[in-house]
Order: structure tokens, then sequence, then C-alpha cells
């Protein structure tokens, strides 16, 4: 099978690894690719959003399947003119990539498939927004509708800081996205996710994770997009996970198919957990970065069959074959993410560190430059081991870690401090 990946970060070069891994794979091309891909995989240069492109790149290369990292291009329409083309592609249509591209959308799914999550109300201007706000009291939650990379969420702790992001979002801080707002319920309790795939009808659970979104140790400072994660997510019991199966995430996929628009792809249901009981906090239609890099890690080469499984409609009778195994990555950052900082700093001692199916750095912002190793972003490389014991991983991954020798960088040392 000749296979494309789309997409340029820690997420794409953990797929890219674990699909090199199944022999099913005979030519693998990332577009476009990092500097740490480029070690295992052809990269090529893309514009991943426009759909004609893709289309002609893939049928000027005879790929076979290409699986879609990032939700951008899902929600632009990619996978649909893949498959109007008659390309095998995992991921989501437009239409149902809307799960994750609006959150007004997704409440309205959640009322009509009966999944528990935060009570909400939607607002196309400030003023009522604003009363809203007032009669609710804080802590509550401001979101911008649209795709906002990240940024959309105001989990506001004071009525000052709500009315500020109302007027933040209404006056064009997000562009598009903060159009609509929806405003939430705040929910208490502990986050975990949940990684299914989806053929349309059936579906198959590919593990949990935890990730850690403050930038600071102890879940304190500013947001970011993950400082490092790790799979399985004790909180997520075989017990819970059962139930936000049953009562979140099949009355979801049964709505979507319902509807006519059937999802295919990896569904990431962002879960807060209390007293036993999950709700949806979010949905993306996207593996997580960095939680894909430790599904990866666990799942191995068997995650082409599973993805392949899912876009040819097979997932009914495809198993996953788990290991009693944990898995932990840390994220390691330029200094000065998630606010400015310097790109073009070197990294060294990476060739020195193991690369086998227990240890590997996955560069999710670099670039080579002169045979040296250059950091690119904000996040940086993800440093992801996997062991017997959730601790085992989490030293072999510190351990390596320690190895990396790039002043330009920082990383959180509690990773897993809630499991361990
Ligand atoms: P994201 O949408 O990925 O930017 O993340 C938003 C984050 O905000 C989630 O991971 C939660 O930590 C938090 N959040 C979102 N909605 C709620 C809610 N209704 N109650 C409490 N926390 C929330
Ligand atoms: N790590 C969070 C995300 O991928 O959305």
């Amino acid at each position: 099978m000749n296979i494309l990946i789309l997409g340029s970060g820690g997420r794409e070069h953990s797929l890219a690894w674990a699909v090199m891994q199944n022999p099913k794979c005979d030519r693998l091309i990332v577009a476009p690719g990092n500097a740490g891909i480029a070690q295992i995989a052809e990269c090529a240069a893309l514009d991943i959003e426009n759909g004609g492109a893709v289309v002609s790149f893939a049928e000027e290369n005879a790929i076979d399947f290409v699986v879609v990292g990032p939700e951008a291009p899902l929600a632009s329409g990619v996978a649909d003119r893949l498959r109007e083309a008659g390309i095998l592609v995992f991921g989501p249509s437009a239409e149902a990539a809307r799960l994750e591209a609006s959150k007004s959308f997704t409440k309205e799914i959640c009322d009509a498939a009966g999944a528990p999550t935060a009570a909400y109300a939607r607002f196309t201007e400030a003023g009522p927004a604003r009363d809203y706000i007032r009669e609710q009291g804080a802590p509550i939650v401001v979101k911008a509708d649209g795709l906002a990379a990240g940024k959309g969420v105001i989990v506001a702790m004071d009525e000052a800081t709500a009315l500020e992001a109302v007027d933040d979002m209404f006056g064009g801080a997000f562009g598009g996205a903060g159009a609509e707002v929806v405003i939430e319920e705040f929910m208490e309790g502990e986050e975990a996710s949940l990684f299914v795939l989806c053929d349309g009808q059936n579906i198959l659970s590919v593990g949990t994770a935890q990730d850690h979104k403050r930038v600071g140790e102890g879940d304190t400072g500013l947001n970011t997009g993950g400082m490092g994660a790790y799979s399985p997510a004790p909180v997520l019991s075989a017990e819970i996970e059962a139930r936000a199966m049953d009562e979140i995430v099949r009355p979801t996929m049964a709505e979507m198919a319902r509807r006519g628009t059937p999802f295919q792809g990896v569904l990431y249901a962002g879960l807060m957990i209390r007293d036993g009981q999950p709700r949806l906090v979010e949905y993306n239609v996207r593996f997580g970065d960095p939680e894909c890099q430790v599904l990866m890690m666990r799942l191995g080469g068997q995650a082409l069959d599973l993805m392949h499984a899912a876009a040819e409609g097979r997932l009914g009778e495809a198993r996953v074959n788990w290991a009693d195994d944990h898995a932990m990555t840390v994220v390691m950052a330029a200094k000065g993410y998630p606010g400015s900082y310097e790109k073009g700093t070197e990294i060294k001692g990476l060739d020195d560190l193991p690369e086998d199916s227990r240890n590997m750095v996955f560069h999710a912002g670099t670039k080579a430059e002169g045979g040296a190793i250059l950091a690119n972003g904000g996040r940086v490389l993800n440093v992801t081991a996997r062991g017997d014991t959730l601790q085992e991983a989490r030293d072999r991954a510190y351990a390596m870690v320690k190895a990396v020798d790039w002043p330009g960088g920082f990383y959180r040392r509690d990773i897993g401090w809630r499991a361990l």
C-alpha cells in the first residue's frame, strides 16, 4: 500500500512511525512533514488544506490510502474531495467534522443524542450573552463557536473575565470563529480523553489518555496545546469507559448516521469525570496531539490495519491486540512558549538516544539545516516511552529528556502526577 499522511507535527511523526512498522506499507509520504519525519519517510511540500491539490498529489503518486492528521483539512473538506476522487481516506467529511469545527453544532447533537454534557446557551450578540453571564454567575465557560487553534475557550473563574471574553469574541479576537458564542456551565471533575475509531456505523476504542494543558508544573500557568500525556488514563476505568461509550459516543455516532452525515475517522471525546459519571467537554475529529504519540507507542503497526478497516467500513471485524502496557510522552517546548519564543535554536544529543518499540523521540516542530536539528516551533519534541508500568514509562521518558542537549528548551517535570 502507498500511504500519504497529511500534517507536520509530533502527532504525524508518531502516525508515520506506527504505519512504517506494518509490512502492508510499501511507500510512505508525509506532507509537509518535518525534520524528524524525514528521517523515517519521504516528505513532500503540499498545501494540505487545498482538496484539489491533495487529490492531484495522491493521483500522481499512486497513493492507495490517505490519513489526515489535523482538523483544518477535515473542516475544509479535503476528505470529501478524496472520496469523490475514489481515493480511500481516514478522516471525516466536512459535515461530520463540524463535531469539532462548531461547538454549537456539538451541543445540538448532544441534545438530540441525550449525551450528558454541560448546560449551555448560544449567542450571536454581546448584550444577551452578558445578561446570561450575570444571571448565571461565575465560574462559567465562554467558547467561540468555531475553530480557534485551541484558544477559543475561556474558563472564567470570575464574572469580569467572562464578560471580557464575550467582548473579545464579538469584537473579532477570533475572527469568524467568534461570530457565535457558546456559554457553558463550569464542570468540575477530572478530565480524560477517549479515542474511538468509527467507520460510519461500527465503533472501536483505541485507548484512553490524559493530557497536561497548562504550561507550568502542578497544572498552573497558561493553556497550551498539551505539555505531555500518558495512556491509559486510570480515571477512565473499564466501567466508566463503557458508560462513556453507551451514553455519549454511541448515541452521537448514531445521530450523525441518522442525519445522513455518518462519521468516519477517529473521534476524540474529551470527558469530565465526577462521581463515576462521564460528561462530554468537547469532541475533536482527529487524534490529539500529544495524545496520539502515546496511543501509537502502544498500538504500533496495528494502527494502520485499524485505520484502514475504519476507512473501508470493516471495523465490525477489527480487534485491538492490547498489551498490558503504559506509555508517556514529555513535550519539550521552546523557552517562552505559549507566549513568544525564539526559533532556530540548536538541539543536540538526539542521535545518541534509543529508537525502538519502547523509546522514541517524535519531532513536533523541527527543521534540519546543514546537518543540525533546529527548533522550529513552540512545541518542539515529544519524548515518548513505553513500559510495563506508568512509572517505568515515565523513568525512561525522563532519562531521554535529560540526555537531550537543548539550552533553548524547557519541559514539565511532573507529567503523570495525577496517576502516580
Ligand atoms: P480546548 O477546547 O481544547 O481549548 O480545551 C478547553 C479546555 O477548557 C478543556 O480541556 C477543559 O479543561 C476546559 N473546559 C472546557 N469546557 C469546560 C466546562 N464546561 N467546564 C469546565 N472546564 C471546561
Ligand atoms: N492535546 C489536545 C488536543 O490535541 O486537542
